[in-house]
């Protein structure tokens, strides 16, 4: 009985054995079909982040349609000055601002770079954009992409209020304006894993001073790594609804109700470097405004394009630090 007793146990813990490599092996194939997938910033990096958005609009004053063509483009610098806890420091600054209108047949074009003299609009342009260049800003991000702080230097905050009307443009730098930048392009990855086709939601509110409250529910669904010129990246799409305020009335003086906006896009996201390769999204909006009186409906058609890129000190470094960088 001694013996039935001790062939029984030995029997269940056979299965018990069984059973738990069964699990690890189950587990196994289930990690290796997830990816978790993660910003990675080291400190002393530099990256260009350019963003670019791209607009037709039409506007609509009684039964006079006027359509409009405008492309802006921004490039930045990005500098991780100190990564702890998995939060990195990013301190971002202005390298250039691009932008080029048409409207009714009349062209336009500015550019921080250039050395041209500007009259008229693009004399205002200049007085606003040119100081904007020297404002730098850092952000402090965890590895999901996820902002957990905005810090702007005085110098910059006294520089932004000092400029005729972008008092208010301050605001947009606070962290909570910030929160939600997959509407802009940026991504935040889930805290799980990803197998291919899994979904996740994500929602912010925020306080923008043009636009006002708004509400973005964000739909993500990975669709799986995609082999691109022999780079494997992961692909990403989005789909978000967003809510305003019922009429809105900012201190532009303009009041504003939207009537329908849709946004989707593309985000690939290169898993081995640790950060976004590039993403589009497309925005679609419908509105009413009023300004000066007068009212006016809005429609635009719109793509922000969005790509990240390191910035290799020289390229004498790059070759003698290659082998550093291979690990
Ligand atoms: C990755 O980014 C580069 C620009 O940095 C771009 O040329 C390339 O098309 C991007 N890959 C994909 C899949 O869009």
């Amino acid at each position: 009985m001694r013996t039935a007793t001790s062939h029984g146990k030995r029997f269940v813990g056979f299965l018990v054995a069984v059973a738990a490599v069964a699990l690890l092996f189950a587990s196994d194939q289930s990690a290796q079909a997830q990816k978790v997938l993660r910003w990675k910033f080291e400190q002393g990096q530099t990256f260009q982040w350019k963003t670019s958005q791209n607009a037709d609009i039409t506007v609509t004053i009684k039964d006079m349609e006027q359509a409009t063509t405008s492309s802006f483009s921004m490039t930045m610098g990005m500098f991780v000055k100190e990564v702890a806890d998995s939060v990195a420091s990013l301190e971002v600054s202005m390298d250039r601002f691009q932008m080029a209108m048409e409207v009714a047949g009349q062209k336009m074009e500015y550019d921080t770079d250039s050395d041209e003299v500007q009259e008229g609009i693009g004399e205002v342009f200049a007085r606003t954009f040119e100081p904007l260049m020297a404002m730098t800003y850092t952000i402090k991000m965890d590895d999901r992409g996820e902002i957990v702080d905005v810090i702007v230097p005085e110098e910059s905050m006294k520089m932004l209020e000092s400029m005729p009307g972008m008092q208010q443009f301050g605001k947009m730098f606070s962290k909570e304006a910030m929160q939600d930048m997959s509407s802009t392009g940026w991504l935040t990855l889930p805290e799980e894993g990803l197998s291919v086709g899994d979904s996740w939601d994500m929602k912010s509110e925020t306080d923008n001073p043009i636009l006002g409250k708004q509400i973005a529910a964000a739909h993500f669904t990975y669709e799986g790594p995609e082999e691109v010129d022999g780079k494997t990246l992961e692909k990403i799409v989005m789909d978000m609804d967003m809510e305003f305020d019922e009429n809105i009335q900012n201190e532009l003086g303009l009041k504003m109700k939207v009537e329908d906006m849709t946004l989707s896009g593309t985000f690939y996201f290169d898993a081995e470097a640790g950060r976004l390769n590039n993403s589009e999204i497309k925005q679609q909006m419908e509105a009413d405004l009023e300004a000066g009186g007068q009212s006016m409906h809005q429609v635009m058609d719109g793509t922000v394009s969005t790509t990240i890129t390191e910035r290799k000190p020289d390229t004498a470094e790059e070759d003698s630090g290659s082998t550093e960088s291979e690990n």
